[in-house]
């Protein structure tokens, strides 16, 4: 099985590589940001809870977003592998990751880290605010996710680091470009 965690800052492009990755490898997407956001749009309780928190910027709790994986994981029981995109986003989610899927006898293969400047998504981000209408899209939120990402986020790129499955994909340039390093780095696993 191949399991990729795909890792950055907000902004920096999980999302749309992931979209790539899923369709050249056949792995099943799961992304907390995406699976929150569905929540929020069927106003169920989690998701009036959810987005609250997700429009300070600040993180939604492991105990929530681990429930989802795990549930999303056993529901794809057969699949090729996965995507994880936005998960895990503290150390105590990627302890809990490798728990399930070493349990299934499918560890992480790897963690690709997208490496973009700050001033750079900032002005993706504060774009799409305009485009699409995202609610956590504007300047005070942006920074505060930024903010949660060096505090919670950025120790999960070292936990991996230790087990040997860190590496760092220059995420600027054009999308095609990104898609490319992203297939190169997989195939050298
Ligand atoms: P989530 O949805 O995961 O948001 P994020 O990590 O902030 O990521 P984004 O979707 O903003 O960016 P991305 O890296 O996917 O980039 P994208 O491809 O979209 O999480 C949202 C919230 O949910 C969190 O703040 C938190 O509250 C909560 N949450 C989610 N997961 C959680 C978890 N595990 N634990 C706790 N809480 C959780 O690209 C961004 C823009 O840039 C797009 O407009 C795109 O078109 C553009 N773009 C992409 N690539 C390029 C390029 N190469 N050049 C120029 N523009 C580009």
């Amino acid at each position: 099985m191949l399991n990729v965690i795909l890792f950055g800052p907000p902004g920096s492009g999980k999302g749309t590589q992931s979209e790539n990755l899923i369709a050249h490898y056949q792995l099943v997407h799961l992304s907390t940001g995406n699976i929150l956001r569905d929540e929020v749009n069927r106003q169920t309780p989690l998701g009036v809870e959810a987005k609250k928190i997700m429009d300070q910027g600040q993180l939604v709790s492991d105990e929530i977003v681990i429930g989802m994986i795990k549930s999303k994981v056993s529901e794809n029981l057969e699949a090729k592998g996965f995507i994880f995109d936005g998960f895990p986003r503290t150390v105590a989610q990627a302890e809990a990751l490798d728990k399930l899927m070493d349990a299934m006898n499918a560890p992480i293969s790897v963690l690709l880290c997208l490496e973009v400047p700050e001033e750079e998504l900032k002005e993706r981000l504060l774009k799409r605010g305009v485009i699409e209408g995202r609610t956590d899209d504007n300047e005070t939120t942006i920074s505060n996710r930024i903010v949660e990402y060096k505090n919670k986020t950025q120790p999960v790129a070292d936990y991996y680091q230790a087990q040997g499955k860190l590496k760092k994909i220059q995420g600027v340039g054009a999308v095609d470009e990104i898609f490319q390093s992203l297939k190169d780095a997989i195939a050298s696993l």
